[in-house]
Order: C-alpha cells, then structure tokens, then sequence
C-alpha cells in the first residue's frame, strides 16, 4: 500500500476590531512607556483587542471558516478539528467543540484542543498530520485562536504591550505526495515559571494570580537557543538545505528573536514572513496568521517550501516543515 501524505489545501486568518496603536494602548490604561521604546525592543506597533463577549471559539469560526472556503470544501467534510489555544471559552467543553458547534457539523470526528501556548500551532498541526498520515482521518481543521488579552494585566508595562488576540487555521489533507515533510515538537518542564498564567478555578474562585507573567530576558535567551536547534532538525529530517527554504514563518514574538533565528539559519531576511508590527505576539494564532498573510497577499505560493517554527510557555518549542 502506497504511503498517505498529508498537505495543506487551505489557509484563513482573522483579526478582531482595528488596531490600536502603541501610543494609543499607552494612553488608555496610562503606562510608562513610549512607542519608541516598544517599537525599537520588540518591533510591535500596533495589535488587535477583542471586545468583551468575543470568544476564542468566536475568532477560531471566523478564521476557519476562511481557511474551509479557500480549501473548497465544507465544514461536513473535516474529520477532524484541533483548536490550539491558552485563552479557551471555558475550563470545559474544549474550544474545538465548541468550534464544531458554530460550523454545525453534528456527528463528527473529533475534536479537542492543545494547550502549549505559543508553541501549540505547531504542536496541533503536528498532531494532526499523524491522524492523517495513520489513514485514521481524511480532512483536518488545524487553528490557533487566542484572546490574550483577557489574561494580561494592564499596569504590567513589561508584558501587556506585547500580546494581541487573533486566529489562524488550516485545512489538512490526505494527499498522494508530501506535503508535510518534517514536524518536531520538544517540552522542558523546569522552565515552567519563566512564563506563566499561574491560576486556577476552584471551589467557585479563580485561586492564584489569572494574569501572564514572564520573566522578558529569560524567555528571550531560551528562545533564542532552542529555535534554529529544532528548526535544523526538521531541516536534516526533511533532507532540505536552508537555502532552499522558499519562506520562514517564525512564532511573532519580538522582531529581535525572529532576525537573529533567521540570521542563525543563514535564511535572508526578505524570505522571513514578519507580522510582529501589526499583530503583537498572538501566542497560538501568530503562525497561521503569518501563513494566511503571506498566502493572501501572494507572497507564498503553491510549492513553495516552508519551515514554520515557534517556542512558548511550558517550556514548548517545535518546528515543521512543508511544502505548499
Ligand atoms: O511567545 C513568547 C513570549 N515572550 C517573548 O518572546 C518575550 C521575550 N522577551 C522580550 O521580548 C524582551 O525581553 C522584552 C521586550 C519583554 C523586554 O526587553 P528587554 O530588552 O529584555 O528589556 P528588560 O526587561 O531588560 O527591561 C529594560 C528596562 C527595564 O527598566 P530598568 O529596570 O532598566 O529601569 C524595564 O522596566 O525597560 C523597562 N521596560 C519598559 N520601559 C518602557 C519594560 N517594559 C517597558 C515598556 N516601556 N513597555
């Protein structure tokens, strides 16, 4: 029997309201900060805040709704739906049921979400490919939604200017050539406090602190190190030299992390996919975003090859790489 491949046939993003603007985030909750000083240390001008009453589960059916129009299929189709996301409507049911839901499949395959904060993208993507590939399932709903802003704290100027809210999905399917042609996902636990939501429900009480805490420089050198370490893997996995990578599209967390992991990888600047500047860092959402963009403005192209890679909470870290 001839192997399954596994491809993506179609991509959709969505961002909520307008952006606003570092100036204007300054002045609305008063913070000692200026647009230079987060402009020149991250890179991020502007990011999209979802209203009170938007949901993950509302932004995932936004994007994936999107990516199933320009897969040309529909939502009876997908055999199966990943939401990955930190910021779910609920402790339970999971945002991909609830995504399910909105799309009005009944009956379907299943549904679940992943949680390895801005790592879970490619976490989720990697778990669906092996679906996939196992022949189990035939068509896969692959998002990344967030509302980071519910979880930040306002007067916290060292965090709450670099997060935005947002969703980006994928469709995969089974295919006859690949395709998908390398994931590697990596945890380190002991880098737990470095970044973290430290709270939880209990007894009818949030117990604990609800709000991100990072400590910046920490995150900064872990990400640093790890990232052009696993996106080599998928390299070497994939048996694909750097300079054959059509397009990069890295986690956006900070201009600075994206440049020096391109710069690490001998991958040319033109070639990285940037958001950062007008999306923020939107954790789980930022690389689907990045891959719409780039698809939707013609950038990327059917058969370009592309390495994804990103790093997060946990820690979580994790590469894939692909050809459109
Ligand atoms: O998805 C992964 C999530 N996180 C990340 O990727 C974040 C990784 N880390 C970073 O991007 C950077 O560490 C930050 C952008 C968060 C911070 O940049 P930094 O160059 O590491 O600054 P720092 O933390 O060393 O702070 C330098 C100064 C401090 O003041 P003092 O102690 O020198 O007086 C901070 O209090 O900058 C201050 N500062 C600010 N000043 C103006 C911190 N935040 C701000 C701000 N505006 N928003």
């Amino acid at each position: 029997m001839s192997q399954i491949h596994c491809r993506i046939v179609g991509t959709g993003s969505y961002l909520p309201g307008e952006p606003v603007g570092n100036d204007q985030l300054i002045a609305r909750h008063q913070l000692e900060s200026s647009d230079q000083w987060i402009a020149e240390r991250t890179g991020i001008r502007f990011r999209h805040l979802a209203d009170d009453g938007v949901s993950a589960s509302g932004l995932a059916f936004e994007a994936a709704s999107r990516a199933i129009a320009a897969a040309g299929c529909t939502a009876a189709d997908i055999d199966l739906i990943i939401v990955a996301t930190s910021t779910p409507d609920y402790v339970f049911p999971s945002t991909a049921a609830l995504l399910q839901d909105k799309l009005g499949i009944r009956n379907g395959g299943a549904a679940f979400d992943v949680q390895a904060v801005c790592s879970g993208f490619i976490y989720a993507l990697t778990i669906a490919e092996k679906f996939i590939r196992s022949g189990s399932n035939k068509r896969a709903l692959v998002v990344g939604a967030e509302v980071f802003s519910r979880i930040l704290d306002w007067s916290d100027r060292g965090t709450c200017v670099l997060f935005g809210d947002g969703a980006g999905a994928v469709i995969l399917e089974a295919a006859d050539a690949a395709g998908i042609l390398a994931t590697a996902v990596h945890a380190d636990g002991s880098y737990n406090q470095i970044l973290s939501v430290p709270g939880q429900v209990g007894g009818g009480e949030v117990i604990g602190r609800p709000f991100l805490q990072m400590d910046g420089q920490a995150v900064f050198k872990f990400a640093v190190k790890v990232l052009a370490d696993v996106a080599r893997e998928v390299l070497s996995a994939g048996n694909i030299a750097a300079e054959e990578i059509d397009w990069l599209i890295p986690h956006q967390a900070n201009i600075r992390i994206l440049q020096s992991t391109a710069k690490k990888l001998g991958i040319p600047p033109e070639k990285v996919i940037v958001t950062v500047e007008r999306h923020g860092n939107t954790s789980a959402a930022s690389i689907p975003l990045a891959l719409d963009e780039g698809v939707r403005s013609g950038r990327i192209k059917r058969g370009d090859t592309l390495l994804l890679e990103g790093v997060g909470g946990g820690f979580t870290w994790g590469a894939a790489l692909l050809k459109l």
